[in-house]
């Protein structure tokens, strides 16, 4: 994507071969600043801070905190460590561990004097397929989104949750991948975009990343959704994942289930965007799933900027009062109407997936 112009991922290797750059997203909207990560715990530190957040930029982040590792020290028991440091960030997203077992394999199958080239080339690979990945989302939601516009005259409206933008992932998105392709092709798109207490990642930057691309949208408190629902204001709602079950359960961020819920009482169709690196084939269903509980500080105040350009966090609850901040939940495979992969739209449930991936169906039986 471009900022100012300038085309840009959310993550790129410095000048330097060595370092890299992200954006900082703790900054959006209201400052955009990039941040140069030099080391493992710098790595460590940009995924639990969600400097860097969204599934697919969480794993791509982790695969350049192992290359830091490995040029620090690349013995199997620093890189074995490293990666207990990595997985340890956040417990939700499975490209984490998807990332980092893959460069695992990768680095520990060479000696340990060409363990650093490794290293960074897979860590390369991965960003540039995830980019690849992204694209083809973007290409296989496009139907979706024309069919839509042919049914009646107006903008097709799209509710999205979260952010599964170009900022979640290395570049181009994944429940965004089909806005931005439609738009460019000249489809009239507008996107409701749900604000998603209590980081508002929509608020903050599904509607900072739209604006600068020029596609229309309108934020909206999380608790509208259903509203515009029965009013038949909203045509489809597209949605990320942080994790794929093997059942077809997704589990995103908090409030996505109550956005399917809503969906199926108003038959709208309810799609999620994901990436095959996203799917856990471990997890038999969403009740497997470890959600993580982060601080009560996050609901119990907000940041926003001042009039006069202050970024200043204020107290929202009386000092004391007990919090509970859940922040993904699982959204079962009977609510979706479909996943939308880099290898076409499925059903969401294990026949389905399993249609996109035969080779996980020969894995199983092997
Ligand atoms: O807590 P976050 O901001 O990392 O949560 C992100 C989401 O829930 C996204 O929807 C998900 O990672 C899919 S991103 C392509």
């Amino acid at each position: 994507m471009k900022v100012d112009g300038v085309p840009r991922r959310s993550i790129q290797l410095a000048a330097d071969g060595e370092t890299v750059e992200i954006v900082d997203q703790t900054g959006l909207p209201h400052r955009f600043e990039t941040r140069r990560l030099a080391t493992l715990e710098d790595a460590a530190a940009a995924i639990r801070d969600m400097r860097v957040r969204g599934a697919p930029l969480i794993g791509a982040t982790a695969a350049y905190g192992l290359c830091f590792a490995v040029r620090r020290d690349p013995s199997a028991k620093a890189i074995e460590d490293a990666c207990s440091t990595l997985l340890a960030t956040r417990p939700t997203a499975v490209n984490l561990r998807w990332a980092l077992g893959d460069m695992k394999t990768r680095i520990l199958a060479v000696d340990e004097g060409r363990r650093v080239e490794a290293a960074y080339a897979r860590a390369a690979e991965i960003c540039d397929e995830d980019v690849a990945i992204n694209a083809a989302i973007g290409e296989n939601g496009l139907d979706l989104l024309s069919s839509m516009a042919d049914r009646r005259p107006g903008p097709v409206d799209v509710l999205t949750h979260c952010n599964a933008g170009w900022l979640a992932t290395v570049d181009g998105g994944t429940a965004l991948a089909p806005v931005y392709r439609a738009h460019d092709a000249g489809i009239d798109v507008h996107v409701w975009v749900d604000e998603t207490r209590p980081r508002n990642q929509g608020a903050g930057l599904t509607a900072w990343e739209l604006a600068a691309h020029g596609v229309p949208h309108t934020v909206i408190v999380d608790n509208a959704g259903g509203h515009l629902m029965r009013e038949g204001r909203v045509d489809l709602c597209i949605t990320g994942t942080d994790r794929t079950c093997a059942n077809g359960d997704v589990c995103n961020k908090i409030g996505t289930y109550l956005k399917a819920l809503a969906a199926s009482d108003n038959g709208v169709p309810f799609y999620v965007a994901l990436p095959g690196p996203t799917i856990d084939w471990a997890a038999e269903s969403g009740a497997v799933l470890p959600i993580e509980e982060r601080a009560g500080e996050e609901v119990s105040t907000a940041t926003g900027e001042t009039e006069t350009g202050e970024v200043r966090t204020v107290r929202l609850t009386p000092p004391g009062t007990p919090v509970f901040n859940p922040g993904f939940d699982v959204t079962p495979a009977r609510l979706v109407t479909g996943l939308i992969t880099e290898r076409g739209v499925a059903e969401a449930s294990a026949e389905g997936l399993l249609s996109l991936y035969p080779e996980r169906r020969r894995a199983a039986a092997g």
